[in-house]
């Protein structure tokens, strides 16, 4: 949610990088977490220029050919994810303070910034924006030229300290042109080492073209960097230090690699996400050794209760790991919404076990909802993809995936490498207590093991997806149910239908089915069916089976995803998708998948933008 760049290079003369460039490649990266609009600000000469605009970064970019901003080394950019104010001209960011001396941009909401508007406004500053940066422009203008005695690093400490809320800061100061400085509080940042130059990021892919050795900061700490050195200090004042990390991608795997979007380039992934989520958490002997787990054994044995909380796709892969680590482990677990977990006064102890589930590290309503946690005593365990953020960092064990960058706003790969990770865990937990055979898990492993081919035969085979998605260009409103595992799956087809389409698409569990969703079936309503695998236990393939005569009884196109050899849905269904079997806990990793190409290919059909769809971002930093 808006995306934050810096930099700071060498003096002009023997500069390799302009700031410009390196800024605009950094906004371009971090596009897909806000693009309401974008603007650039750079130091040179004694001045400050700005330049934004509303849209996407393509307006910013011909505006800036309309006004060019010279050669300079210094330099702050933002992509915005509006929250106060429009996504107009005027709230874009940079906001300047110190009468355009200084400029400003932000990513989070401050709250207590109609109070210090007030007051600046009675002190006689005047706004020409609506947005809450703005008050934090002037206020750091003001410390500068007052208190803080032209010290840039200290005139944001004074400002912060009076802030409340989230917020990531970047200051510039035409009498301070060497440095850019940054603060955070509840948001993310990460800084990007060079030679003789240095990056600030919310995320290493806003520098990844450049370096990447990269520091993550801790929470209330403030960073000046120059080109030569990066000095972090607490919101007290009081040095502190960062933590050095190396991104274990480089700037290809952030590029298109000859697809025409990166969501289908991240839906062709995901056989890769699935192996190396999966490579090497298994020892010679085959037991799983899940090494970032730095919780005690121990205690980890003694959970009582699991409770998993995640937003959006996150949280459907939460539930699939629910029949997963129940079935495996005998632990009961609990999926919650993050942000309502927080507000329903939840019973936890120290024998709970929260494990958070989010790609990007850095969903506030899951930051917010894991903190809660730890205060009450839980033990917290983070299952997230980016190295660097804060939720892992906050959380006493964590296992990453090895998805690589996901760019596309709607999750993909991401969301069937979080399923992988969940049942590493259900597995390795069961090991723990000893509640399934070594050769029981072998046998799971194995299966796993196969998966990402079997994903790549759907991707293999998906024009008969893709030339339904385009017949249906038109339709209102799809419907999905499933069925045990297969509820969540329809869950995200419904999600992602509706993300990507903006077509109406509800997901149902196909028993709840009869209480109510099935008034909604009229003549030619399409119903997607997620068909349990024949071979699995309780009766469920039949009990789907008639779910899908039911709504086909009343008019509905049925659809169906269903097993190879599964020809008993094959008379009831206008069309059927055939995935290859696994087992049944393991179906969702693969029948997601032709959900995935039905509802970007659909998209692609209407012509929208399925990297960035409308109204949304890809990491909410905000509650
Ligand atoms: C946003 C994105 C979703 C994502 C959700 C959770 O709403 O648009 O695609 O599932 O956040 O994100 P996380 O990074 O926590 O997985």
């Amino acid at each position: 949610m808006c995306g934050i760049v810096g930099y700071v290079g060498l003096p002009e003369k023997s500069g390799e990088h302009q700031a410009l460039d390196v800024l605009v490649e950094g906004l371009r990266r971090l596009e897909y977490r806000g693009y309401d609009s974008a603007g650039v600000a750079t130091v040179s000469g004694g001045v400050v220029q700005v330049r934004k605009k509303s849209g996407k970064l393509g307006n910013l970019l011909a505006e800036i050919e309309a006004a060019p901003v010279g050669p300079a080394q210094v330099g702050i950019g933002h992509t915005r994810w509006a929250t106060h104010g429009g996504p107009t001209d005027v709230n874009a960011h940079p906001h300047v303070g110190d009468s355009g001396r200084l400029a400003v941009i932000h990513n989070g909401i401050i709250e207590n910034f109609a109070q210090l508007r007030q007051r600046l406004l009675a002190e006689g500053f005047e706004f020409a924006s609506e947005t809450d940066t703005e008050v934090a422009a002037k206020l750091i203008g003001r410390f500068f030229a007052g208190e803080a005695a032209g010290d840039l690093t200290a005139a944001m400490r004074l400002a912060v300290n009076e802030l409340e809320g989230a917020f990531t800061l970047l200051a510039v100061h035409a009498d301070a042109p060497d440095r850019v400085v940054a603060a955070r509080r509840n948001s993310p940042l990460v800084v990007g080492l060079g030679e003789g130059e240095n990056f600030l990021g919310s995320d290493v892919s806003g520098f990844i073209d450049f370096t990447r050795e990269a520091v993550e900061l801790e929470q209330d700490q403030i960073v000046t960097i120059t080109s030569s050195e990066v000095e972090i200090i607490n919101f007290d004042g009081t040095p502190a230090q960062g933590r050095r990390f190396y991104v274990d991608w480089d700037a290809s795997a952030a590029e298109k690699g000859g697809f025409p979007t990166f969501m289908e380039k991240e839906i062709h992934e995901q056989p890769k996400a699935v192996e190396d989520t999966l490579l090497g958490r298994t020892d010679a002997e085959g037991r799983l050794v899940l090494d970032e787990l730095r919780i005690d054994p121990e205690e980890l044995k003694a959970t009582t209760k699991i409770i998993v909380l995640a937003c959006g796709t996150a949280a459907y892969a939460g539930l699939v790991a629910k029949y997963a680590i129940e079935h495996w482990t005998r632990i009961p677990v609990e999926v919650e919404l993050a942000h309502e977990f927080r507000y329903r006064d939840p019973i936890i102890d120290e024998t709970t076990l929260v494990v958070s589930i989010s790609q990007s590290g850095e969903t506030m309503d899951t930051l917010m909802a894991v903190r809660y946690a730890k205060e009450q005593g839980a033990r917290t365990l983070s299952i997230c993809n980016t190295n660097g953020s804060t939720i892992p960092r906050e959380s006493d064990a964590v296992l990453y995936l090895h998805a690589g960058p996901e760019i596309a706003v709607a999750s993909t790969k991401a969301f069937l490498a979080m399923i992988a990770a969940s049942y590493l865990l259900g597995l390795y937990l069961g090991q723990l207590r000893g509640q399934l055979f070594s050769g029981q898990i072998a046998d799971i492993l194995a299966d796993l093991h196969s998966v990402p081919g079997k994903i790549q035969q759907i991707l293999d085979d998906a024009e008969q997806i893709k030339a339904l998605a385009r017949q249906m260009a038109d339709t209102p409103s799809v419907l999905f149910l499933g069925r045990h595992v297969g509820y969540p799956v329809a869950l995200e087809g419904a999600l992602k239908l509706k993300e990507l389409a903006y077509i109406h698409a509800e997901g149902f569990a196909a028993g709840e089915l009869k209480h109510g969703p099935i008034a909604l079936i009229e003549e030619g309503q399409p119903v997607f069916v997620v068909v349990p695998s024949p071979h699995g236990r309780y009766s469920l393939h039949s009990k789907v089976v008639s779910n899908i005569q039911e709504v086909r009884a009343r008019g509905a196109r049925t659809i169906t995803v269903a097993e190879e050899g599964d020809e008993a849905v094959q008379d009831y269904s206008e069309t059927v998708f055939h995935v290859p079997g696994t087992q049944p806990l393991l179906m969702p990793l693969l029948t997601t998948v032709p959900l995935q190409i039905f509802a970007c290919a659909l998209a692609s059909e209407k012509g929208y933008d399925v990297d960035q769809p409308r109204n949304l971002a890809k990491s909410v930093t905000v509650e």
